[in-house]
């Protein structure tokens, strides 16, 4: 079926989570964040997601921002860099404008052509979308940027997907979503959206309810699939 959505995951899709953390080493202005700077940005990763996770099942909704600062506190607990005030909040601000990946804006410009909405549907609440979508410069090519604070639960919650439905007045089956994380495609197509899984990190598939539609390594491999389905009139 031709999609009548254009639908886009922001963290680690659109937007590089491992970043903040890479570009703190670089600076050279933590030298005790030098040789933990990998394990700080992959223990925080995980342990945003795992929080989001666990308070939805909780019924403990707090915006994501909170999320990212508690994944924080528990990495910086874990590698034994709590207690560096500046250091955390050095991380902190670097994630409210995270770097993008440039692929992300190509494949927003391209689907242009097509003229069927492109959004976004993100764990993150909407004002720190809004500051990483505008500084990363792709406000200016999206429809509308979907946060989960509106149902007060997170991915993979079908609340969550259903979200774009209600507000484009599509179909699961219309929307094409694209997300690097296998988790989330697997949400998503469990709820019925055509997906595109964006394996950046080249990570071994999920062993869940429905796998991706598609598998590809970036979002320029995910336009051929994507203009191949537009270009589908059926
Ligand atoms: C998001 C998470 C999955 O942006 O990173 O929704």
């Amino acid at each position: 079926m031709r999609p009548k959505l254009a639908l886009f995951d922001a963290y680690g899709t659109l937007l590089d989570v491992g970043s903040a953390t890479a570009r703190l080493v670089q600076s050279g202005t933590f030298p005790a964040l030098h040789e933990k700077g990998q394990i700080v940005s992959e223990l925080w990763r995980t342990k945003q997601l795992q929080y989001t996770w666990l308070r939805s099942m909780m019924g403990a909704y707090v915006p994501f921002w909170q999320c990212t600062c508690d994944a924080l506190d528990f990495a910086l607990a874990q590698t034994g860099l709590d207690g560096d005030d500046a250091l955390r909040s050095a991380l902190l601000s670097l994630y409210r404008v995270i770097s993008s990946y440039d692929d992300g804006a190509r494949i927003l410009t391209a689907l242009t052509a097509y003229q069927i909405p492109r959004a976004i549907l993100s764990n993150g609440n909407q004002d720190m979308l809004d500051e990483a979508i505008s500084a990363a410069g792709l406000d200016a090519h999206l429809d509308a940027v979907l946060s989960v604070e509106d149902v007060g639960i997170y991915k993979p919650s079908p609340e969550v997907y259903q979200l774009a439905c209600t507000r484009f007045d599509v179909k699961a089956e219309e929307v094409l979503f694209f997300s690097s994380n296998g988790w989330d495609i697997a949400g998503a197509a469990h709820f019925g959206y055509q997906t595109i899984w964006v394996n950046r990190q080249d990570q071994t598939a999920e062993v869940l309810a429905k796998g991706p539609d598609h598998i590809v390594a970036n979002l320029d491999e995910a336009w051929d699939i994507a203009e191949r389905l537009l270009a589908n009139s059926a």
